[in-house]
């Protein structure tokens, strides 16, 4: 089953055409790795895919339900059962910094989605055992590492209970000893077959774990398919050019 199905997506701020005619599909329990320049475009569409940004055309699916036809949307209903599907981690964490780690991971499924306090209290702590950190509940963010504050962050994005999970950069803003740490757990939740869209530059990483990897470049996507294609034998000359570029 396809979770995400888009097609034709056009956005631009201004004049600047930032998106042109991007599709891509997602199938449940894929991970598939956006890599690409920096300005090509790779945020842009991961927050027109999380509804952050608006789009100016094309259209997407969610677990097969249409939130855009030809640029336009459906009911503000409809879109808020759509954005239950899936939580966005960013590259800078954001989390709260005046709640505990324990209130940043509960705070949304409790007074948001109105779930049970309970099930949702334990789900959490089942989660920051999973990340590690069942030691940090009442912990405030300063009081973390930005490895730690990134894996509560994805706790969090996890205990919205999501169909997928979107990442833009998650580890850029990290040394590379808590990189090693993030990578770990997204492996993990890769073998757990998550079905997760990841915006990386950590190349070794989006080989050994995606079912699909996407080059961007200007807005458009280059070049797609599997990483041994993509990653070790680029057709594309701009995807040549920036893995070479890396390997320096
Ligand atoms: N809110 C915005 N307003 C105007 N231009 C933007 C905005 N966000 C991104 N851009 C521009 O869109 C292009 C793509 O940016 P971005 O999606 O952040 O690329 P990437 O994540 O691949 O580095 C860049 O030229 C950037 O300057
Ligand atoms: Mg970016």
């Amino acid at each position: 089953m396809k979770l995400l199905e888009i097609k034709n997506l056009r956005k631009s701020f201004d004049d600047l055409e930032v998106l042109k005619d991007i599709s891509l599909d997602v199938s449940e329990g894929q991970a598939v790795s956006i890599l690409g320049p920096s300005g090509s475009g790779k945020s842009t569409l991961l927050r027109c895919m999380s509804m952050l940004e608006t789009v100016d055309g094309g259209s997407m699916a969610y677990c097969g339900k249409t939130a855009v036809t030809d640029g336009k949307y459906v009911s503000k209903a409809e879109l808020k059962e759509i954005k239950s599907y899936f939580s966005l981690v960013f590259q800078s964490f954001n989390l709260f910094p005046h709640y505990t780690v324990m209130k940043n991971i509960c705070d949304a499924p409790i007074h948001v989605m109105k779930r049970d306090k309970k099930e949702v209290t334990e789900n959490a702590l089942a989660l920051l055992e999973k990340m590690g950190l069942s030691d940090k509940a009442d912990y405030y963010p300063y009081q973390l590492s930005g490895g730690q504050q990134q894996r509560v962050a994805i706790a969090r994005a996890l205990n919205m209970k999501p169909k997928m999970l979107f990442f833009d950069e998650p580890t850029s803003a990290l040394d590379p000893e808590l990189t090693a740490e993030i990578l770990k757990v997204l492996k993990e939740l890769a073998e757990e077959k998550m079905t997760m869209v990841i915006v990386t530059h950590e190349i070794a990483f989006a080989r050994s774990i995606s079912d699909h990897v996407i080059f961007m470049d200007g807005g458009v996507i280059v070049e797609q398919g599997k990483p041994a294609d993509v990653i070790d034998n680029p057709s594309n000359e701009r995807t040549q050019a920036f893995l070479k570029k890396l390997e320096q």
